[in-house]
């Protein structure tokens, strides 16, 4: 690891001394902190481990500066750079993290909330049908015929609101309530009935429900603003500096409508469907929520079946020739995945085909990724490694060789503890890791 650039060099010993002195475990995280109890994303970041980053890059940037997150996900990342008044790019292949990122960062008026709850609280008492709106394959398994009722109501009531930003926010809240009242089970991100003995004993209120969430999301809504008003980057009523939040593959492209100065993420770890299935947990919301809500430009047969977003994201192609095809070339290409895949014995190598198609995926992301970046752009990077079949693949280190492919070193690396283990373990994620590490490239 080299640095000949005075002027980074302090940013490096800054970020050493966090290293250090701060907590890049997150133990003093909030756990109300940046509106991230909206809607539960899977593999969310703690938002204060990115923030003591930026705290300390942000003076190293130009003014204006524009921050990437290309799998923004639940919006951790970017939330974290408003603090710092920069301009967000954040792109996902997930629908909902649109809509979800797109509620967040609109930083609502408080005032323009309550009196829309007001609107559908009066809209909702005074709904007296029993008319269920939504048809899809499935809906009477994952919804008892109360809760398609209630649910009805509250999309009529939000359909009623003119306010576009509003409704979003109530989409997304929509989606919380959802997740919590189906018949889905919450221990997993993968759809799993509950036991029908379960269903028939449980006591929803949706509407309850609804309302509970509104008035939680009014109080975080309210902390955040204030978070950004103290830190200057809340002018009048919105947020300081340009936003562009799009729906996209991030394989074919990055649309930003300028360079950028830095890349602040958490890639996935691993192919959804062996790791974290942010499609399929997204599901039976995205049923839920007219598709005149969703970004113009999502394509739907995205939202055909459960399995649709997780088979187009990072690793989901199942095609074993093309992979077979792949992979001498790929471990020419990153002497670690060679080097790994080398250790395995030839009638386990068919175990790995998944783990190529991600790494291979993952490398022509950063194909997109990089030319809509500056050359001089700061990249930061929260990984870990995962386990198949219980061998250790080196992301970390796979990252480190696919960034040096395009010339750009690593200038620091600092490993964090994740805390939230429970979660993790039960949903045999790619985040079973006790350890990720924080990857910090720049050309010099
Ligand atoms: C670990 S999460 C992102 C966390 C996020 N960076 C944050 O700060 O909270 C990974 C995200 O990558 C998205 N993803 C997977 N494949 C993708 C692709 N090909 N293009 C864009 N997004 C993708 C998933 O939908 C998921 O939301």
């Amino acid at each position: 690891m080299t640095c000949s650039n005075p002027y980074y060099r302090e940013m490096i010993l800054r970020l050493e001394d966090l290293k250090i002195n701060g907590d890049l475990d997150g133990i003093t995280a909030e756990k109300g902190d940046n509106l991230h109890r909206l809607f539960y994303y899977p593999a969310m970041m703690v938002p204060v481990i990115q923030s003591q980053i930026m705290a300390i890059i942000s003076d190293f940037l130009p003014n204006p500066a524009t921050a990437i997150d290309p799998f923004m996900g639940s919006g951790t990342s970017l939330m974290s750079c408003m603090e710092y008044g920069l301009g967000l790019y954040g792109q996902d292949i997930n629908p909902l993290s649109v809509l979800l990122v797109k509620a967040k960062t609109a930083v609502l008026d408080v005032q323009r909330v309550q009196s829309a709850k007001e609107k559908i609280w009066f809209a909702i008492e005074s709904d007296h049908s029993e008319s269920v709106d939504v048809r899809f394959s499935g809906i009477d398994k994952w919804f008892t015929r109360d809760v398609q009722v209630s649910l009805s109501k509250i999309r009529r009531a939000i359909i009623s609101l003119p306010d576009k930003e509003v409704r979003s926010l109530f989409w997304i809240i929509m989606a919380e309530v959802i997740r919590i009242d189906s018949n889905d089970r919450t221990s997993t991100f993968k759809l799993h009935q509950r036991q029908e003995k379960e269903i028939a004993s449980r006591c929803v209120d949706v509407v309850g429900d609804f309302f509970a969430l509104i008035n939680r999301g009014i109080i975080d809504l309210k902390a955040f603003r204030n978070k950004l008003e103290t830190k200057g980057t809340l002018v009048g009523n919105s947020y300081s500096a340009p936003i562009e939040i799009k729906w996209g593959n991030t394989m074919y492209g990055i649309s930003s409508s300028s360079k950028i100065d830095i890349l602040v993420s958490s890639p996935p770890y691993g192919d959804n469907q062996t790791t974290v299935t942010y499609g399929q947990h997204s599901y039976l919301p995205l049923q839920w929520i007219p598709r005149s809500e969703l970004p113009d430009d999502v394509d739907y047969d995205y939202l055909r079946t459960t399995q649709e977003i997780d088979s187009k994201s990072l690793g989901g192609r199942s095609n074993k020739r093309q992979v077979k095809d792949l992979i001498s070339s790929i471990s020419n290409r990153i002497p670690s995945l060679g080097a790994f895949l080398d250790r395995v014995p030839p009638e386990d190598i068919e175990k790995y085909y998944k783990t190529v198609s991600f790494i291979a995926d993952f490398e022509q992301s950063l194909d997109a990724i990089i030319p809509a970046m500056k050359d001089n752009a700061i990249y930061v990077w929260t990984i870990g490694n995962r386990f198949v079949n219980k061998q250790e693949v080196p992301n970390n280190q796979i990252l480190i060789d696919l960034m040096a492919n395009h010339r750009i070193p690593l200038i620091f690396d600092a490993e964090r503890t994740i805390l939230n283990k429970k979660q993790a373990k039960r949903n045999r994620s790619s985040r079973t890791m006790e350890k990720e590490r924080i990857l910090i490239f720049q050309k010099q």
